[in-house]
């Protein structure tokens, strides 16, 4: 494994701007690019993939401003395994303090159908390509594409040359989400072991999430060896999405455990990114989407609100000011208890006796049956309708 960095420390490289950017509908404007590629810097994700510079003219706009801006982050352009995407590529991300060129290409059977190359052809045509960058750069970043379902022969053979001609970074892409945790994990823990030269570079892994399992096979992977996640804000991505940043960043950080690896990932930032990367790419989040979703820290059931007045880690496995919420709630509704309702009530003002709550109780149940959500104010109207009825 390599020495660039800690055993313990997995690097984060987002690439909302460019995978996730890629979930049709997606686009978002250059100002807003920036706007997220400073966030992401503040919060100290190690690699931001800001576009695909070649795509259009936009694009390269956009990579080479966030290069020129980024303070800490190392800026990262994509580019096909062409001579003209990687200049291209190099063109704009070359004002970064911290360059990178990603290049990848097709490597399974059916992705080599598209440029339709024989095997040997493919590999030629990475040595030429991955060569062309190192010489640009010297921080090189290759994929093969759809290496989850690249004959194994072939992918190591494929890995080998990439790593002979310069890339410091090999990543795994798992490109129609089809791998599952033990398989994403063996497949690093493999290549580490047999491809020759794979102690002196860093293994990536980058999960679609077409059956779910985005953020299980991304830590598989790291078990088995890789140093780099890459994911996107809110999953965003292509089809069912890319691994979500927040989700592998906050299971590293709760389950460190089992799990000991680090991220230098401030998760004070995580609500305010992923509600402005919400906002600017139009896709809304799932409420019970996991860590940044409405109710991803909200407790409507009598029983848990009860145990979470008691002790909130009756039912919370993480803190809600440790992903920058202010609080948990307790939103009200049909299946609330007294007692939530007793500390809604004190929230309000309201310090009733154990007569007077069992009546607004009747009451604040049968708003319920009628309310999917009985709000602040509809509380303070039982309120005055009960003391009208006093
Ligand atoms: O999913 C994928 O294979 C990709 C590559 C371009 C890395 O996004
Ligand atoms: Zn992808």
């Amino acid at each position: 494994m390599t020495d660039m960095i800690p055993q313990d420390r997995v690097l984060i490289f987002d690439t909302t701007l460019r995978d996730g950017e890629q979930s049709p509908g997606a686009t978002m404007t250059h100002d807003e690019k920036l706007e997220i590629a400073e966030m992401l810097d503040d919060m100290g994700v190690d690699i931001i993939e800001a576009g695909f510079p070649i795509a259009s003219e936009g694009d390269f706009r956009a990579v080479s401003e966030i290069a020129k801006r980024s303070k800490n982050a190392v800026i990262c352009g994509l580019a096909r395994a062409n001579l003209k995407d990687i200049d291209r590529s190099w063109e704009a991300v070359k004002h970064s303090k911290r360059p990178r060129i990603h290049t990848f290409i097709g490597t399974s059977p059916l992705h080599r159908q598209i440029p339709n190359l024989t095997m040997d052809e493919m590999a030629e045509r990475i040595h030429d390509t991955v060569t062309h960058a190192r010489n640009l750069c010297d921080n090189v970043q290759w994929s093969p594409m759809d290496a989850t379902r690249t004959e194994w022969d072939y992918l190591k053979r494929v890995v080998e040359i990439a790593i002979k001609a310069g890339a410091s970074t090999i990543n795994i892409p798992d490109t129609v989400g089809y791998t599952a945790p033990e398989e994403s994990a063996d497949l690093i823990r493999r290549l580490i072991a047999e491809v020759p030269g794979a102690d002196a570079i860093i293994f990536a892994t980058h999960c679609h999430n077409d059956l779910g399992l985005a953020t299980a096979n991304s830590l598989a992977a790291v078990a088995g060896g890789a140093r780099q996640i890459e994911c996107t804000i809110n999953g965003l991505g292509e089809r069912a999405g890319n691994t979500a940043l927040e989700e592998v960043v906050m299971a590293l950080r709760t389950r460190h455990d089992i799990m000991p690896w680090s991220t230098e990932v401030d998760t004070t930032k995580i609500m305010a990114i992923s509600r402005r990367v919400a906002t600017v790419s139009g896709f809304p989040v799932q409420f019970n989407k996991a860590i940044v979703g409405k109710n991803a820290f909200a407790h409507e059931s009598g029983i848990h609100q009860d145990g979470m007045l008691k002790n909130r880690e009756n039912f919370e496995i993480m803190r809600p000011e440790d992903i920058g919420l202010a609080e948990s709630s307790l939103p009200l509704g049909k299946h609330s208890g007294r007692a939530a309702l007793r500390d809604k009530l004190k929230n309000l003002g309201f310090d009733l006796a154990d007569n007077q709550l069992k009546d607004v109780f009747v009451r604040f149940k049968e708003l319920a049956d009628r309310k999917k959500e009985v709000f602040d104010d509809d509380i303070i109207a039982l309120m005055r309708i009960s003391e009208d009825a006093a």
